[in-house]
């Protein structure tokens, strides 16, 4: 098996070989991670405070049902090698029985190196026991961080050292999301799945910025062959609300980011939210578009200098289209039917605004602000 896996790391020509855990993830995840926001200042009472904000703000209503918890929380082993939380966590297990009452699902986090990305405890030599003690605490999902898996291993050892943890896991009888953060070496999305991958991260990390949102997201064209139920393609966590992007630049996160039917993590400080961000998270025809059943991840169509149109077929056999504007004004932006294999004559809709633009033919133009989109449904 290591073998077959390693031969088919250097030819690059896996894709869903059905190693994956097919019981999770059948629409990409969705619910929050600490990173974002907090980063390594993290504690259990900014965990409880997001899960209680997903139940009274209706994220959780709105599909958000992951609380995960990213780097920082680990201390020291026990004498007898098993992770304990840190300070700043304390009793993991209430924590998780705490956002398991609330009816939502927990992640932790953890790397196959001798350390985490942030210097902390790291799953190295400890894989089989630290998979029992999440699921021993309950945990539903766990994010997976190569970092300082550098040292110790080779990059084309990635499949193997990524599916080591995936069978631990499995052991544990446990159904719990794994979610590969290795930035996209060794192209991943080729391996992801055959090593029991959820979802895999496919870049470096994203930050809140519209030029580093916006080349990671229009990058991801050309991989959507290798995303469907239980395996996804992860552009990285959600910036929206964050404050280093405008409204329209977050409203193209958003539209990007449910057109490539990337898991949704918010990263925001789910306490303090305005009303706006609230709603461009929350957008319920929005998001139906990225946890469509068809599970398709959309593709660009065209691209005219800044302006770019996107299309992702959906399930009930309509089309959602996106109108982009990279550029540095307003700017109009069409969609021509027969690009997206629709019939002449099609009816439009507006699904940020929640709107019918009515009867269209040939094509549909839409008056996009510069650095926004607008998200249209075709039928
Ligand atoms: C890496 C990951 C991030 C985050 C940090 C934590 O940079 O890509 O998403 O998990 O590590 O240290």
């Amino acid at each position: 098996m290591k073998k077959l896996i390693l031969i088919a790391f250097a030819l690059g020509c896996v894709q869903s070989a059905g190693a994956e855990n097919s019981s999770v993830a059948t629409t990409p995840p969705m619910g929050w991670n600490s990173w974002n926001h907090f980063a390594c200042k993290v504690t259990a009472a900014d965990v409880r405070s997001a899960a209680d904000a997903i139940v009274s703000n209706g994220m959780k209503d709105a599909g958000y049902i992951y609380v995960n918890i990213d780097d920082c929380w680990e201390g020291v082993r026990n004498e007898k090698g098993r992770i304990q939380a840190n300070q700043k966590f304390g009793d993991m297990k209430a924590l998780v029985d705490y956002v398991h009452g609330k009816g939502l699902k927990i992640g932790i986090y953890s790397s196959p190196g001798p350390k985490t990305c942030a210097g902390y405890e790291g799953s190295y030599g400890h894989e089989e026991q630290d998979a029992q003690q999440y699921a021993d605490w309950g945990f539903d999902y766990l994010k997976y961080d190569w970092c300082s898996a550098e040292k110790v291993y080779r990059r084309d050892q990635m499949p193997e050292v990524y599916k080591k943890m995936h069978d631990a896991l499995l052991r544990t009888g446990r159904p719990i999301v794994f979610s590969l953060c290795q930035y996209g070496f060794g192209r991943v999305w080729r391996w992801g799945a055959s090593v029991g991958g959820n979802l895999w991260r496919t870049t470096e990390d994203i930050d809140d910025h519209y030029d580093r949102m916006s080349v990671i997201g229009f990058d991801q064209d050309g991989l959507e062959p290798f995303a469907g139920p239980g395996h996804w393609n992860d552009p990285d966590m959600l910036e929206v609300g964050n404050g280093g992007m405008n409204h329209d630049e977050y409203v193209t996160h958003m539209s990007l980011w449910v057109l490539l039917a990337a898991p949704l993590l918010a990263g925001n400080d789910l306490s303090k939210m305005t009303p706006e961000t609230l709603d461009i998270l929350t957008n319920k025809e929005v998001i139906a578009v990225d946890q469509d059943a068809k599970g398709v991840q959309g593709r660009r169509i065209t691209q005219e200098g800044p302006l770019e149109v996107w299309a992702k077929p959906l399930a009930d056999g309509g089309v959602v289209v996106g109108l982009f504007n990279r550029g540095e004004s307003v700017n109009p932006v069409t969609v021509s039917f027969k690009d997206i294999a629709v019939q002449a004559s099609a009816t439009v809709r507006d699904l940020w605004k929640h709107k019918d633009l009515g009867s269209f033919n040939g094509s549909y133009t839409g008056e996009v602000q510069r650095h926004g989109a607008v998200l249209i449904r075709v039928r």
